[in-house]
C-alpha cells in the first residue's frame, strides 16, 4: 500500500514534515502501532477522534522522546512516578499525571490530568526528537477493534485517512503500555500491560510507596471498557486445558509461551477474522507476568456486546 513506507532516514523524514503539516502518521512503538499527531496542532488532534470513532473525551497518551520531556507536559511529577520513570523508560509504560496548562486539552479529552509515555522504539524516539514537539497517539485502530501490530494492520484499518504509516516491523511486545495512575496518594494501576504487577509493586516498594490494591476503579482508559480490543469472531475461553473443537474451529495457545502469545495475538485474531472463522477457542495463560495483562485484553475481547 501506498502510504506504508519504510522507517529508514527518508521515511522518517518525510513522517515528520507530515506531522509538521498538521497530518495524522501511523507510528512503530514497541506496544502498538500508534496514530500520531503533533501535541501542539490541535485539528491534528481533532482528526485523530474523527478517524478513530472515538468519543472526544477519551484522553489520548502523549509520546516524548526524553526523559525530561515529561517535566514540560506534567504540572507536577510526585516520588512515586519519578520512580517508575527512572526504572522503566524508554518502555512500556504510561503515567497519568496532572497536567501542565498548556498541554491541549483535546489531547486529554477535555482532563486536567495526562498519560505520558516514553517509548523505547527507536523510530518512534527519532521522529518525536526531530520534531521537537511530543506527539499524541491512541493505538492505530478503529475504536473497540483489534490493536495493531504491523504496518500493514495499519494501513489495511485506516486507508488514506492517515498520511504515511511508517513501517518497523512488528511490534517487540504486542500488548499496550501498562497505564499507571500517578495523580493520587496511592498510584493505581489502570491498565496491566507487559511490566507487571508485581514489576510495578517492587519498584514503588523500594521507595518506600504502597500501590493501590488491585487493578482499576472506574476511568476513563478506554481499554477499561468491558468490551475492547475485540475480534469478528466470537472468543471462547478456556483454563489451561487443552481442547480439541468438535466443530473445527482454530485453538489459539496462550498458555505455553505467554510472552510469544502477546507478540502474535493481535495478528493472529487479525488472521482468523479475515480467514472467516466465527468462533475461536483461547488457552489462558496464568495471570502471572505478562499473562495478567493477556487475560485482561482476551476477557475484553470475549465479552459480548
Ligand atoms: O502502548 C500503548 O499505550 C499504545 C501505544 C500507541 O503507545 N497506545 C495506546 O493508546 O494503547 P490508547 O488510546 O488505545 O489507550 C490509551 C489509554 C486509553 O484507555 C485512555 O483512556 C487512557 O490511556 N488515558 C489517557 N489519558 C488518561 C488520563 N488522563 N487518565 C486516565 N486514563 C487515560
Ligand atoms: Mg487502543
Amino acid at each position: 500500500m501506498s502510504n506504508v513506507q519504510i522507517a529508514n532516514e527518508a521515511g522518517i523524514t518525510a513522517a515528520v514534515a507530515a506531522l509538521r503539516r498538521g497530518q495524522l502518521i501511523g507510528l512503530p512503538t514497541e506496544t502498538v502501532y500508534g496514530l500520531a499527531a503533533d501535541i501542539t496542532h490541535d485539528a491534528a488532534l481533532s482528526e485523530i477522534f474523527r478517524v478513530k470513532g472515538r468519543p472526544s473525551n477519551h484522553p489520548l497518551i502523549v509520546h516524548i522522546a526524553d526523559i525530561a520531556q515529561l517535566d514540560d507536559v506534567a504540572s507536577y511529577v510526585s516520588p512515586a512516578c519519578r520512580a517508575l520513570v527512572d526504572h522503566c523508560w524508554p518502555g512500556p509504560l504510561t503515567v497519568v499525571v496532572p497536567a501542565a496548562p498548556h498541554v491541549s486539552r483535546v489531547a486529554t479529552g477535555g482532563l486536567d490530568t495526562v498519560a505520558v509515555r516514553l517509548p523505547s522504539s527507536r523510530a518512534a524516539q527519532e521522529v518525536i526528537a526531530r520534531l521537537g514537539n511530543a506527539v499524541a497517539a491512541p493505538s492505530a485502530n478503529r475504536f473497540g477493534h483489534v490493536s495493531p501490530t504491523t504496518a500493514q494492520h495499519v494501513a489495511h484499518d485506516l486507508g488514506d485517512d492517515v498520511a504515511i504509516v511508517l513501517d518497523d516491523g512488528p511490534c517487540e511486545l504486542g500488548v499496550e503500555s501498562t497505564i499507571v495512575d500517578c495523580t493520587k496518594q496511592q498510584p493505581e494501576i489502570l491498565r496491566p500491560g507487559s511490566i507487571t504487577p508485581e514489576a510495578v509493586r517492587r519498584i514503588l516498594a523500594a521507595a518506600k510507596i504502597e500501590l493501590a490494591s488491585g487493578v482499576s476503579g472506574p476511568s476513563r482508559a478506554s481499554g477499561m471498557l468491558a468490551r475492547h480490543y475485540a475480534p469478528l469472531a466470537t472468543l471462547v475461553l478456556h483454563e489451561q486445558q487443552a481442547i480439541v473443537p468438535q466443530d473445527g474451529s482454530p485453538v489459539v495457545d496462550c498458555a505455553t509461551d505467554p510472552i510469544t502469545a502477546a507478540h502474535d495475538l493481535y495478528a493472529n485474531l487479525r488472521h482468523l477474522d479475515a480467514l472467516g472463522h466465527r468462533v475461536v477457542h483461547v488457552i489462558m495463560p496464568r495471570a502471572e507476568g505478562v499473562g495478567f495483562a493477556l487475560r485482561d485484553r482476551l476477557k475484553k475481547a470475549a465479552t459480548a456486546l
